[in-house]
């Protein structure tokens, strides 16, 4: 996947800011939309195909080889486990999970691994698949972290990459989807841990997450 210098990513969709409004009647799988979601900003349909372009791209890229493909607990789930289904050829599967101080500062943050590889990856095919990129924080902690472990080839892959200069500065191998950058939930996205399970991908309602006084 090429960067150009402004930070487009060709063939990437770029997400408007003005997707569907709940009630318009947008495709939101078999959930009504949340009553916490402002707008739906990509339906499921949507995810589903754009998941199964991602898919063959990379069972082109890794053609011959017999991928690793690391999940990033607990956000990544949804989106590894449609993925998968959607490369056609032997991938493998481990999970890792991370949890990140500082996001709120966005700036010193530090990653700690909670859960790492059940395995040595040493000469392996990785593909490390996230959620979303918002700080890129997470991202490039595990991209250094497993490159030191020296696999043979190491590339990214992300749902979401947020629009703005931190998430585009890290970067992936792989986007699904650049977004506004709103406070997104729904298809492993969440907010105090809900509304993970949501079939589409919809911006939470200010007034759900704002400070209150
Ligand atoms: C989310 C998401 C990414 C990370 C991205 O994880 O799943 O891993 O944040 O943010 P960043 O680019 O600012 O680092 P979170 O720590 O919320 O945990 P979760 O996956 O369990 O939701």
């Amino acid at each position: 996947m090429e960067q150009a210098r402004d930070g487009r990513m060709e063939g990437v969709e770029r997400v408007a800011g003005d997707a569907e409004e709940p009630g318009s009647g947008a495709p939101a799988g078999v959930w009504p939309v949340h009553p916490d979601v402002e707008r739906v900003l990509l339906p499921a349909e949507r995810i589903q195909a754009r998941v199964r372009e991602l898919g063959l791209e990379i069972a082109r890229d890794f053609a011959g080889r017999r991928p690793l493909l690391v999940g990033i607990l607990r956000g990544a789930v949804i989106f590894m486990a449609d993925l998968v289904r959607a490369i056609p050829m032997e991938v493998r599967m481990d999970f890792m999970a991370v949890s990140s101080y500082g996001k709120s500062s966005r700036s010193s943050g530090v990653v700690r691994i909670l859960h790492d590889l059940g395995e040595n990856i040493e000469g392996d095919d990785v593909l490390i698949v996230e959620d979303v990129i918002d700080s890129g924080l997470t991202l490039a902690y595990l991209r250094e972290t497993l490159a030191t472990r020296h696999p043979r080839m190491l590339k990214t892959c992300t749902l979401l990459q947020k629009d703005s200069p931190a998430a585009r500065r890290v970067g992936a191998d792989y986007v699904g989807f650049v977004t506004p950058n709103e406070f997104l939930v729904g298809y492993g996205l969440d907010y105090a841990g809900r509304y993970r399970n949501l079939p589409y991908v919809g911006v939470l309602r200010r007034e759900i997450y704002a400070r209150k006084g």
